[in-house]
């Protein structure tokens, strides 16, 4: 069978310099080798997150702006919008009612959203957020995905997506493709401006797309311990390298090692990581600018996106409708 890659980004908030490095570019690097291959902006599922309608649109269109800037390819690649495929919330709902309720009390999401809660275990828990793993197999199964790169956090949500396939399969026949999880560890490894993991749920993100100003901005925010200038520093702990080392060519790394061994300020080691990512991030900003010059580019693009997959998604419905029972009375 041929290898068909499929990832999506939740459309909440601003899309960063982890989602860069752990998602969207290991992504389309497989694309590049790999044969087919399907990205989209999980829309959907930006609605279990935020009822904020304003800041949803706007994620929409960072988020696709991030993919086509980072060098997406749409006459290579599908590129389409969740929501414009109705087929893969319909296929949600008849998942749904083979995934039985124990399986989705095992997901880490929900029971990361209920862990404090003391008294009545759920609240603030919304049944999208219960239901999140369904739809997401709903994404990967309705076109026969063979590979889902992910991060380390969504394997488990892959993992269920394995579970009900071979659920339905053994249930009715053998319909959907078992997919493989290709693990981003990178996207982990990523520290944000605190040291925590780069997440907009900390709060402690570099934004992949902003001017210079605001890009030198977050990078002075990044936290350092005090030692002064000239006090050899060690580069093994320190955000500021970690960073550095996810832009850098390992000469340029070797010349960084040496400098912290030579105790650089950390003004002047700031400097230098401006310096590299600035560089190596101005052509997505640029390109980023053109295409925002070019009104309704981005409409238009999605549009024809979602034409170009839904005839895919149309078919396995249907053929998943009749399995089940919805379809013509014979
Ligand atoms: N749940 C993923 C995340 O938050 C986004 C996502 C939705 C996804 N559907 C998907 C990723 C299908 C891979 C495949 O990161």
């Amino acid at each position: 069978m041929k290898k068909r890659i499929l990832t999506g980004i939740t459309t909440t908030g601003t899309p960063h310099i982890g989602n860069y490095l752990g998602a969207i570019k290991p992504s389309l690097d497989l694309a590049k080798q790999n044969k087919e291959s399907f990205f989209f902006l999980a829309d959907y599922h930006a609605l279990i997150k935020s009822q904020d309608s304003e800041s949803i649109r706007l994620s929409v269109k960072e988020v696709a702006l991030a993919w086509l800037s980072s060098g997406l390819d749409v006459n290579k690649s599908f590129f389409y919008r969740q929501s414009d495929i109705k087929e893969i919330t319909e296929l949600s709902w008849i998942l749904t009612c083979i995934t039985s309720k124990g399986l989705m009390n095992r997901a880490h999401a929900y029971k990361a959203a209920t862990a404090n809660n003391v008294d009545d275990e759920d609240v603030g828990v919304n049944m999208g957020l219960f239901s999140y793993p369904i739809l997401m197999a709903s994404d990967i199964l309705i076109f026969n995905s063979t590979h889902v790169p992910v991060g380390h956090d969504q394997l488990q949500h892959l993992e269920m997506t394995r579970d009900i396939a071979i659920r339905f399969n053994h249930s009715y026949k053998k319909t959907f493709n078992i997919p493989e999880a290709i693990i981003q560890e990178q996207g982990s490894l990523i520290p944000g401006l605190d040291g925590r993991k780069m997440s907009k749920s900390y709060k402690n993100i570099i934004p992949l797309i902003s001017d210079e100003k605001t890009l030198k901005k977050s990078i002075s925010k990044i936290v350092t311990n005090s030692l002064e200038p000239g006090i050899p520093k060690d580069h093994q702990n320190c955000n500021i390298f970690k960073l550095y080392s996810n832009f850098s060519s390992l000469e340029e790394l070797e010349n960084l090692k040496n400098e912290y061994a030579d105790g650089i300020s950390w003004g002047d080691a700031k400097i230098k990581l401006f310096n590299l990512m600035n560089s190596r991030l101005s052509p997505i900003r640029e390109k980023s600018e053109e295409l925002k010059r070019k009104k309704d580019f981005i409409n238009d693009l999605l549009y024809a996106g979602a034409e170009k997959v839904r005839p895919l998604a149309f078919e396995m419905l249907g053929r998943v409708r009749d399995i089940v029972g919805i379809s013509k009375i014979k």
